[in-house]
């Protein structure tokens, strides 16, 4: 079996890359080890930034998230009993973000592929990545995969990255003393914007999916686990994290899903080697609290298409030689806005009252200086693809 391009992976970087190379007449096989099923009902990111909604809707997937999206104009902070909006309208006029499932981005995706007859092999077994620096090819279960271009889009824990030989890669990582427990709730937000509160009780994000269906995160230890987290707990946790100004009063229902998801920041660099391109979580990762993590997938994804079509169609390796350096900055850019976010909204055990007082000196800046609050707004909204690093 050949292809032009062999994808690891059918999370939102495999599925819109193989969508795009189709658009501009370019042969993929997309190889995932799990099932349809079981990606079309992960629940992970919700908020997409302005350049990703543009994407979609430009590639023709749009349609859906323009209807069921929910547009957002401006976030609240919320600390030290008081809420601070964060209005991306009058910060960073024209630009938004949009509230959609990241399992809901998927499911689009994969219908289209679908539709076009694109081929998507769900549940393959052993997928292995051979000879990447000069005729690569794929195996998993028992078949054979040859491809001019390998792209591993098979998340952190994929076999991608690690196909890469020892010594080739250098990797910057941190790893956070703490994790977030994701909630999906089946209740009307208590709040038409997403709400980050800090407290000295830990962290708290209150986001939703729907009208009727409600998404919050609790900052909870590192070693926390779901079955120490009856619903009961969960709720007395977020009311008291969110109750904290006056007024607001947390509406609880049915939870309907619960995980944990570990805290880390990682990149590894170069994203290539030899014929291999390494997009989205499998060459980098984000703690949450941005929201950069589905965002960074799609803009990795947009360059690696237009280095391929290059390659593809005139024959030029150039954009594909640089695809690597043409990434890096908006990713680097990615990771010091999240480990800010992350630093500024967490409660740290180590921290003492000056770390304490610091953080909160340093809220008050944001929500009350314009050019501090610009800096937050422009980087959560996402800055435009041509302009990757402001
Ligand atoms: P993945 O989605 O991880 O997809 C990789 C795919 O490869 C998977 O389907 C996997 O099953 C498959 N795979 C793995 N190994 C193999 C193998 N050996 N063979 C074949 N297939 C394999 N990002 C945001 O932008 N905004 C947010 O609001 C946000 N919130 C988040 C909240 C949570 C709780 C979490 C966990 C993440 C969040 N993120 C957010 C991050 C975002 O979900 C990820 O960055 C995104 O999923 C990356 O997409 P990807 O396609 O690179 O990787
Ligand atoms: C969501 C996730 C995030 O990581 C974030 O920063 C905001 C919202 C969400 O899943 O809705």
């Amino acid at each position: 079996m050949r292809t032009q391009v062999g994808i690891i992976g059918a999370g939102p970087a495999g599925l819109l890359l193989s969508h795009l190379l189709h658009l501009r007449g370019i042969s993929s096989v997309v190889l995932e080890k799990r099932s349809r099923a079981y990606v079309e009902r992960r629940v992970r990111a919700g908020v997409l930034e302005q350049g990703t909604v543009d994407t979609l809707v430009e590639a023709g997937v749009g349609a859906r998230l323009l209807r069921e999206g929910l547009p957002h104009h401006g976030i609240e902070l919320r600390y030290g009993g008081a809420g601070h909006r964060i209005a991306f309208d009058k910060l960073v006029p024209g630009r938004a973000i949009t509230v959609y499932g990241q399992q809901e981005v998927v499911k689009d995706l994969i219908a289209a592929r679908l539709a076009a007859g694109g081929d998507l092999r769900f549940e393959v077994e052993d997928v292995e990545v051979h000879s990447p620096e000069s005729e690569p090819y794929l195996t998993f279960g028992g078949e054979r995969l040859d491809c001019d271009v390998i792209a591993g889009c098979d998340g952190f824990h994929g076999v991608s990255r690690p196909s890469v030989p020892d010594g080739v890669l250098e990797v910057f990582e941190r790893e956070y003393p703490f994790a977030w427990l994701g909630v999906l709730a089946e209740v009307a937000p208590s709040s038409e914007e997403l709400i980050y509160a800090r407290t000295e009780r830990g962290f708290a994000l209150h986001s939703m999916r729907s009208p009727t269906v409600s998404r919050f995160y609790l900052q909870v230890p590192a070693d926390a686990d779901v079955a120490q987290w009856p619903d009961e707990r969960v709720w007395a946790e977020l009311k008291a994290r969110l109750e904290t100004v006056p007024g607001f009063e947390l509406t609880t229902g049915e939870i309907i899903e619960k995980g944990v998801t570990p805290m880390r920041s990682f990149v590894a660099e170069p994203m290539q080697y030899g014929r291999l391109y390494l997009a989205g979580d499998a060459a980098h990762i984000v703690p949450p609290t941005g929201a950069k993590g589905l965002n960074l997938a799609v803009a990795d994804v947009r360059v690696l298409t237009e280095a391929l079509a290059a390659f593809f169609e005139h024959g030029s390796p150039e954009l594909l030689d640089g695809y690597s350096a043409a990434c890096l900055k908006r990713v680097w850019r990615a990771q010091h806005f999240s480990w800010w976010m992350t630093t500024l909204l967490h409660t740290f055990d180590e921290d003492d009252p000056y770390g304490r007082r610091l953080q909160t000196s340093y809220l008050d800046y944001v929500t009350s200086s314009e050019a501090a609050a610009t800096t937050l707004a422009e980087n959560y909204v996402g800055l435009p693809f041509d302009r990757p690093h402001v």
